[in-house]
């Protein structure tokens, strides 16, 4: 038995779904604990592409219970969509369960998402306009509505209809939008909760199960480290804790319930939305990532920022979520370059400084200090092993591993299940600390 939380160790789209999915195969759980229907999580099996909001990115294996657990706020509306998507497909939905302590995303909450986003002009935050950050407001202002909240038709009927009186007037005085209609509200939200309800548990309870029962439980991130909001790059984070320690307050489950941290890191970096990003290639090769990676957001469609990998921030992801190993994705993507840089430290204000600031300000101002290694100008895609890879392909992941002191268990080199290399067992092999020689 191994519980295993899989986290992502940049801004998020590092190719979690993937690795998710490919974990999934031996785990007999997979637990969303944070974060909404700005997630997007990719999974490709056999040519079929699978794009996953909100249901964890297990719920291609027959045999795998999927819990959307507390910590994550659920839009009613999508969810039920991406239910819908997935049966035509023939993919069972009857191992979900969603939390009944987890908060609702409401129209108002995308409405005000959006609203608040234009305000801000030039200090706009770049949300997904999912309503998350609403959501996640309400929630710690404890007005918010939860699953339970939906199961119960009057008390819904009586919190809905305050709830919207309440909104309408931040609509129409704050943001100059017309205002809802309560009962409209109120009969859709009916509706999606009766669709909802063979689904709604207790979910820490149905957890707690699995780890007496000695199951073998993943828990899936969302986001990533730097959009954490305690530990990334505020303002331009999301509002809930991507980070490690995240899984164990959405899920509901004691620290020393976890086994095994695994980072998913791209073998360079991304960013979509507003925000410093000191590696970021503005001309002609951020252009070739970005094109090559097919780097557009999986929820919005819009284009990710791209750059040189940033060791500072890889190991401040070390830190933050407390990694055993790491899983580095897209390798592939950098086949073509003839040199590749690697971020190992930054100046900031005249100092060479290695450590990630937390002061968000300072972070703005770092210049990279970059190493330069060699690219292998070949394909990667159809290697299987270690040793079918370039050798300049084994440098470059060699010296990602020793700047982050942090082994690397898994290579991926595609979108695919089979386009993945292992190289140590992710779950019991060598942990932080202990780097295995394999390269
Ligand atoms: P997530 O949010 O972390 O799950 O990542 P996304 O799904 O938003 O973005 C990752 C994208 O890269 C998806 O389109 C994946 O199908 C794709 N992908 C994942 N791993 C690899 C890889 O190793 N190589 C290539 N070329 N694509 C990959
Ligand atoms: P996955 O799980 C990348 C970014 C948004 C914006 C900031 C705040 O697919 O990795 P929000 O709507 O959460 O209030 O937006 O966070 N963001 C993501 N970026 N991947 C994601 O999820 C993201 N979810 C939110 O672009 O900068
Ligand atoms: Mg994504």
């Amino acid at each position: 038995m191994a519980n295993v939380i899989v986290i992502g160790t940049q801004w998020g789209d590092e190719g979690k779904g993937k690795i998710t999915d490919l974990l999934s195969r031996s785990a007999d759980v997979v637990v969303r604990y944070q974060g909404g229907i700005n997630a997007g999580h990719t999974i490709v099996v056999n040519e079929q592409v699978f794009k996953l909001h909100l249901i964890p990115s297990g719920i291609l294996y027959p045999q795998t219970d999927c819990i959307i657990a507390s910590g994550t706020v659920v839009d009613p509306e999508i969810l039920l969509q991406e239910l819908e998507q997935l049966r035509k497909v023939g993919v069972s939905t009857d191992r979900l369960f969603i939390a009944e302590t987890a908060h609702v995303t409401m129209p108002y909450h995308r409405l005000i998402d959006k609203a608040a986003e234009e305000l801000r002009a030039e200090h706009k935050i770049g949300t997904t306009g999912r309503g998350i950050g609403p959501t996640y407001t309400d929630k710690s202002e404890r007005i918010g509505i939860r699953i339970i909240d939906l199961m119960d038709t009057d008390l819904l009927r009586k919190r809905l209809k305050w709830a919207v009186e309440q909104k309408n007037i931040i609509l129409e005085r704050l943001y100059n939008l017309p205002p809802l209609d309560p009962q409209e509200v109120i009969d859709k939200y009916i509706g999606y909760a009766e669709q909802l309800r063979p689904y709604v548990v207790d979910a820490s309870l149905k957890i707690d199960e699995a780890i007496r029962k000695r199951l073998n439980i993943l828990f899936e991130g969302a986001q990533g480290t730097l959009l954490d909001l305690d530990h990334g790059t505020y303002p331009y984070v999301t509002s809930s804790n991507p980070v490690a320690g995240g899984a164990c307050i959405g899920a509901g489950v004691g620290p020393t319930m976890i086994d095994r941290i695994i980072g998913v890191a791209k073998a360079y970096t991304t960013r979509v939305g507003e925000g410093p990003f000191p590696t970021e290639l503005k001309e002609e090769i951020g252009a070739h990532l970005g094109d090559r990676g097919a780097e557009f957001g999986t929820t919005t469609g819009r284009k990710r920022r791209c750059g040189w990998f940033d060791g500072v921030i890889g190991r401040y992801a070390v830190r933050i979520n407390g990694l055993d190993c790491l899983a580095i994705t897209k390798l592939d993507i950098l086949d073509e370059l003839e040199e590749i840089k690697v971020c190992t430290a930054y100046e900031l204000d005249g100092q060479i400084i290695r450590d990630f600031p937390s002061d968000a300000r300072a972070f703005a101002r770092c210049v990279p200090i970059y190493e330069t290694l060699s690219g292998w100008q070949q394909s990667t895609a159809d290697c299987k092993e270690l040793s079918d890879l370039p050798s300049a392909a084994r440098d470059y992941l060699k010296f990602l591993a020793d700047l982050m002191e942090v082994p690397i268990a898994i290579i991926s080199l595609g979108a695919s299940r089979g386009q993945t290399i292992i190289v140590e067992d992710p779950i019991h092999g060598p942990k932080r600390g202990l780097l295995s020689a394999t390269f």
